[in-house]
């Protein structure tokens, strides 16, 4: 959701707060601040829209000091507006936030009767009032926010700067992620090491519920109960996969393009390459011997990897899976009785619905492990077993390279879970894993549809929605695939089971609807072809994403067929993602809308 950062330095930081802003740009665009205090007192810059607008503002009206705080905004309370932007201030002190008061209209309320007076509509200049009435009301600087938090509902992570104060910076967090980078002579407070890379490499994440002091030499932390606690220092690897475009005209170009390199690292590390025997990462324990059912939640694309995760266990392993959304999952108090693993999938890992689940089953008393890209991320800090995806930073809002990883572990694991149960001999875990092994190479393969996908899209382009099918194993992708294209292209776009079709949504079709289908030669190919034969039959334009044995089977007319090779079933939805991401990708590009920034969306989503 929102980005922050903090730095107190010796140094100007104007520049600096810019620059961390640029590599949070992903966690929110609608508008960006920072307040900075100089001799000329607590003084800030605040512009609509994308960041550059910040920066050219910062041009005709630079702001100068050594230490300041920056805000990247995903609108929660309050249109995306200059006088909503953060940082929120008064002649006293300035705020950063990310997350949501749920409180703030009480405070409000209070606030005001108080003779407080607000000048927008956000839930975070309660906070800057709040701290404000403190202040005035005698209490020092660390003090007025220490009081102050036990008072806000919702979730946060804070940064503070004082007037008159240009050596302390207060942090605390409580539901947000917030991190301590450790300089030399300098101190920074981020939403992650990301923001934090450009500065340092020495990271020390704050837990639930910490309070942060910060000066020029060091940082001061104080848990839930205020007692002072060490947080562990991490060697971050933000800055080593910082990297630009490159040639790609976007990030999310870059990022499909990293497939056959990151799923092939990934695979590494739930399979010994050398035996061809799965493990669990990195020595943890994880028997599913006793695992006879599990409870997969996630959101979004992360929730279709784990509903393709879903098809994984219980065919290869025979683990009965029930999947949630988990917006739902959390909220559902489900009994979870005869539930022996909680799984959850998340890119960032902190998307607060998939950790408020998480958090539920471990209230429930349930093992729980989570397939997550952010090694250092609340979630995988939060599970009993970490299974990490090693996709690297993913920049593009749309997830293409961390949906496909996601993917690749749950295979993995599917396999080592059906060896655990004698479901799966070691002969067939190793052919198992063999195929796996052909993953980077038939990613490799899909990119060379990119031409005729390319052309497609151009058509595609012209619709106003359009319907993806599948079964199966691509019936997530179906879901998936319509996901990516609505995302980005805001093209409506709906993914179906194909044997749901004629439930409903055959009343669609038409010769404006193009329908596309995901139907790789698997055991459901025939069946599938039956329900394209429905679409042709209604005048329905086909596009079908198959591969060589079922563009041999399934002629259709009015079709276009996007072939890729023959392959094992296990891999069809990593390689069959692929044409589906350029489709999108493309069409998007074509209709020139904003792909790696897509509007009203953001990466990390940290608030419910
Ligand atoms: C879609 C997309 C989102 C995320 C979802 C969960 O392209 O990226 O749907 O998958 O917000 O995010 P994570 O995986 O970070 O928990």
């Amino acid at each position: 959701m929102c980005g922050i950062i903090g730095i107190v330095s010796g140094q100007p930081v104007a520049d600096r707060l810019v620059d961390s802003l640029k590599r949070l740009e992903y966690r929110g665009y609608d508008s960006a601040g920072i307040a900075t205090l100089s001799d000329a007192g607590l003084d800030r810059r605040r512009a609509e829209g994308k960041l550059v607008n910040l920066e050219t503002l910062l041009k005709t009206e630079p702001l100068g000091g050594t230490i300041g705080i920056g805000h990247t905004r995903w609108a929660t309370h309050g249109a995306p507006t200059v006088r909503n932007a953060h940082p929120h201030a008064t002649p006293r002190v300035a705020v950063v936030h990310n997350g949501i008061i749920e409180n703030f209209r009480e405070l409000r309320t209070s606030l005001e009767a108080d003779g407080y007076v607000f000048e927008s509509e956000t839930d975070t200049e309660t906070i800057a009032l709040i701290v404000t009435r403190a202040l005035d009301r005698g209490a020092e600087p660390v003090e007025a926010v220490r009081q102050i938090l036990p008072q806000l509902e919702g979730a946060f992570a804070l940064a503070f700067v004082f007037s008159g104060e240009e050596n302390l910076i207060v942090g605390a967090r409580r539901g947000s992620p917030l991190a301590v980078g450790i300089g030399k002579g300098e101190m920074f407070l981020g939403s992650d090491a990301i923001a934090l890379s450009p500065f340092t490499d020495a990271v020390r994440y704050l837990e639930d519920g910490d309070f942060v002091v910060l000066d020029r030499s060091q940082a001061k932390i104080y848990d839930v109960d205020g007692l002072a606690v060490e947080r562990p220092v991490r060697r971050s690897v933000g800055k080593a996969f910082y990297v630009d475009k490159g040639n790609h005209r976007h990030f999310m170009q870059k990022e499909i393009y990293e497939q056959p390199e990151v799923i092939g690292h990934t695979l590494g590390s739930f399979v010994d390459m050398t035996t061809g025997r799965t493990r669990v990462p990195n020595g943890q324990s994880l028997d599913f011997k006793d695992i006879k059912r599990m409870a997969i939640s996630a959101c979004g694309t992360g929730y279709l990897a784990g509903l393709t995760g879903r098809y994984y266990f219980e065919r290869h392993a025979r683990i009965a899976c029930d999947i949630d959304v988990a917006s739902e999952f959390r909220y559902r108090e489900s009994p979870l009785g005869d539930v022996d693993l909680a799984l959850f999938v998340s890119q960032s890992g902190e998307t607060a619905d998939t950790l408020a689940s998480l958090r539920y089953a471990k209230s429930m008393g349930l093992k729980t492990a989570s397939v997550v890209n952010v090694q250092e991320s609340t979630i995988a800090r939060e599970s009993d077993v970490v299974l990490p995806t090693l996709a690297g930073p993913e920049i593009g809002v749309a997830s293409t390279k961390a949906f496909t990883c996601q993917l690749m572990a749950l295979a993995a694991l599917s396999i080592r879970a059906g060896v655990d149960r004698g479901v799966i001999s070691p002969d067939e875990e190793l052919a198992m894993t063999r195929a796996l092994a052909e993953g980077p190479r038939m990613v490799a393969e899909a990119f060379k549809l990119e031409g005729q996908i390319e052309i497609l899209a151009r058509e595609l382009a012209t619709y106003r929605h359009a319907l993806y099918l599948g079964r199966g194993l691509s019936y997530p992708l179906a879901l998936e695939g319509a996901l990516k294209l609505k995302e980005i292209s805001y093209i409506h776009a709906e993914g179906y089971a194909a044997g749901e079709l004629k439930h409903g949504p055959i009343a669609l079709i038409d010769e404006t609807m193009p329908v596309i289908v995901v139907a790789p030669h698997d055991r459901m190919f025939e069946k599938t072809v039956s329900n394209m034969q429905e679409v042709a039959a209604r005048g329905g334009r086909i596009i079908l994403i198959t591969d060589e044995k079922g563009a041999r089977a399934g002629a259709v007319s009015a079709m276009e067929t996007l072939i890729l090779p023959d392959m094992p079933e296990i891999l069809t939805p990593i390689a069959f993602a692929v044409p589906l991401q350029m489709l999108a990708y493309h069409t998007a590009v074509h209709m020139g809308t904003d792909v790696d920034q897509p509007r009203n969306l953001a990466k990390s989503v940290t608030v419910e």
